[in-house]
């Protein structure tokens, strides 16, 4: 069931260092949220505090709340592992399980969960696949290794295996940054897709593709290094493309950096 996310006043620091400082934003269910700005202005960071990732980092760690559908996933005797069932995720480079066949890439979570039933398993495979258009490809080899596919199909695949745990939110950093133009524009219109299950986080350094994907766009920068990143604006994508209120936002959607 897709959920809303609600940040308020979130810092993010790595031991002493602060990347993030006071982010307030919220993302509506069955909407695909995309997050730009220059590199090292914490777009990660902040997607990985939304599923209780960052803070696996030593000496990483989150202030401020984070709530979903207004249940806080950094409250007192909230199982940060739960919170990474609920809330995926998917990286940036294809990761399956090579030598692990495609049917058990998509259910290996499922099967973590304790599922054993032969049948359940094949049905969520099925429907995973499908959900990741990747099934007409692959529904002929399903026991053949992950790691035997295309690129493009390898992110379907860890796509799937995303869907396969029914998540509320899904969160991907960049993607498509790993693949060729045909398999990009077939994972954005699998976007598009999912966003009518799924609440969706997407960070993108290609402006086309938030503008394609997103509804709504946050633009995060960086005064000077060595300073915290922060959301400079937040709003319709159209808008942001179009009208953005802040001058540099308007300087970084059109190329001039600084
Ligand atoms: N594991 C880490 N340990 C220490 N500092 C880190 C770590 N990961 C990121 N940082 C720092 O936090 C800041 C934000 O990094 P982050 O990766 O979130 O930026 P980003 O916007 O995703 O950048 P990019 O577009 O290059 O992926 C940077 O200054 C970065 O050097
Ligand atoms: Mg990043």
């Amino acid at each position: 069931m897709a959920k809303r996310l609600d940040l308020k006043d979130v810092n993010i620091y790595y031991g002493k260092f602060q990347a993030v400082a006071d982010v307030r934003l919220s993302v509506p269910p069955r909407n695909v949220t995309a997050f730009i700005g220059p590199s090292g202005c914490g777009k990660s960071s902040v997607l990985r505090s939304l599923n209780r990732m960052h803070e696996v980092t030593p000496g990483a760690r989150v202030e401020g709340s984070i709530l979903l559908d207004g249940e806080d996933i950094y409250g007192s005797g909230i199982d940060p592992v739960g919170v990474r069932k609920t809330i995926g995720m998917v990286f940036q480079r294809p990761n399956p399980f090579p030598t692990m066949s495609i049917k058990d890439n998509v259910v290996a979570g499922l099967k973590l969960q304790g599922e054993r039933n032969k049948k359940r398993l094949e049905e969520v495979a099925e429907q995973s696949l499908r959900g990741a258009n990747l099934w007409n490809e692959v529904k002929d080899r399903l026991d053949k290794p992950g790691g035997g596919l295309s690129g493009g199909q390898q992110q379907r695949l860890c796509i799937a295996r995303a869907i396969a745990v029914s998540p509320d939110v899904l969160l991907m950093d960049e993607p498509c940054s790993a693949l060729d133009p045909i398999s990009t524009l077939a994972i954005e219109d699998l976007i598009t897709e999912l966003k009518k299950d799924f609440t969706i986080v997407i960070v993108t350094h290609n402006m086309q593709q938030a503008a394609r994907v997103s509804d709504q766009t946050a633009f995060f920068n960086l005064n000077a290094t060595g300073e915290p990143g922060r959301l400079v604006e937040i709003d319709d994508t159209q808008k942001v493309f179009s009208n953005p209120t802040q001058k540099a936002t308007e300087d970084y959607i059109s190329g001039r950096f600084g």
